[in-house]
């Protein structure tokens, strides 16, 4: 120490004193103020090298000097001592008196439990009903031969559905089934009548607006017998409408094609939304004025159909039933916009 050896170490050690709390008050937060103070007390610290000295020191003069040493030490630690419990207090009234809540901190309280998506509540009310008439639940794939989605079903080759424009196309010549009437195929190729299931799942088409996603789903209800008629279709469709939609729900078919059914019809039901007490529908925004809203196609399973899947058409009968389940949720829900389901935006799902 250059101190030490000019101005004698009680200069050396005066110095130190001397300037110490300045040092310390300087220090602005804790880090800097023990470096401060490992600067001066530390193994390698201005004070151990000014004592380094003590040798030179003629040996009357030593003890004083020890004492002295030793008191600047325990000033030094005190010093440093205060000034921490200032910088802590400081530290605190900054926290006392800064914003209370930062919003932007991970909860501590645990996360809200989550709950079905809302396609899924009523995918599966609709499935429970069906499995309450006695139909069993069936599966099937997304990606689909062209032969159970279309051939099979009695699609001729030109058909609109059946173009690129329409329909998604692997590079393998299969497809992203474009309905779940392809369950219908892979039931009837694999089982023997009787038989009745129903079949919930994804579907894809070339399809993207308000009302319409690419990818959506749909639910398949079929029944294949001796003797089955429309009658039993009827009496099915008025169940699952008194049942989803509420007693005293009316049905009605419209007359309507699907080339694997004849006759084949589209279902209406009463509006739910401009229901009277009274039971009439004078007609508003949701059914178009007109009382009624669609909700699903249907018909009687085609005899050309049946020979196709190896069934024989004199012996069995049957019909099918095939419904959007984003249609049916949204009518329920009043939500204006399919997208909605698939952006699955906290705040909307939160909704149900
Ligand atoms: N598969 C038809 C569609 O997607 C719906 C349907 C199913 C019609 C079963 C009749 C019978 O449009």
């Amino acid at each position: 120490m250059s101190e030490a050896q000019g101005g004698g170490i009680e200069g050396a050690l005066e110095a130190l004193r001397s300037g110490f709390a300045a040092r310390f008050a300087a220090a602005a937060t804790e880090q800097a103020l023990r470096d401060e103070n490992a600067k001066i007390l530390g193994k390698k610290g201005e004070l151990t090298a000014i004592l380094k000295d003590m040798g030179k020191v003629p040996g009357d003069q030593r003890k004083a000097i020890g004492e002295k040493a030793n008191l600047v030490k325990q000033e030094v630690e005190k010093g440093f001592e205060s000034c921490l419990k200032a910088l802590a207090k400081q530290k605190r009234d900054a926290d006392l008196h800064a914003a209370p809540f930062d919003l932007t901190l991970p909860g501590r309280a645990p996360a809200q439990r989550g709950h079905a998506h809302p396609l899924s509540i009523v995918r599966d009310e609709i499935v429970g009903i069906f499995r309450g008439l006695g139909f069993g639940v069936h599966d099937g794939p997304e990606v689909e031969l062209e032969e159970n989605n279309f051939t099979k079903l009695g699609f001729p080759p030109d058909h609109p559905a059946v173009d690129a424009q329409d329909s998604f196309w692997t590079k393998g010549g299969l497809l992203l089934r474009t309905h779940t009437s392809n369950v219908q195929v892979r039931a009837m190729t694999t089982q023997k009548p009787p038989m009745a299931f129903v079949a919930p799942g994804a579907v894809y088409r070339r399809d993207d607006d308000a009302t319409h996603s690419p990818h959506f789903h749909q639910i398949e209800a079929f029944l294949i017998d001796e003797n089955v008629t429309l009658a039993h279709l009827k009496g099915v469709l008025a169940e699952f409408a008194e049942r989803f939609y509420g007693p005293g729900t009316p049905v009605r078919l419209r007359a309507s094609y699907f080339p694997f059914v004849e006759p084949g019809a589209e279902v209406d039901i009463g509006c739910v939304f401009c229901k009277k007490p009274d039971g009439t529908r004078p007609g508003c925004n949701l059914c178009k004025k007109t009382g009624w809203i669609e909700i699903l196609g249907c018909g009687m399973i085609h005899p050309v159909v049946f020979e196709q899947c190896g069934i024989d058409p004199e012996k069995y009968t049957g019909f099918a039933l095939g419904m959007g389940i984003e249609r049916v949720a949204m009518l329920r829900y009043d939500i204006p916009d399919v997208r909605l389901f698939f952006e699955n935006h906290p705040r909307f799902l939160a909704q149900f």
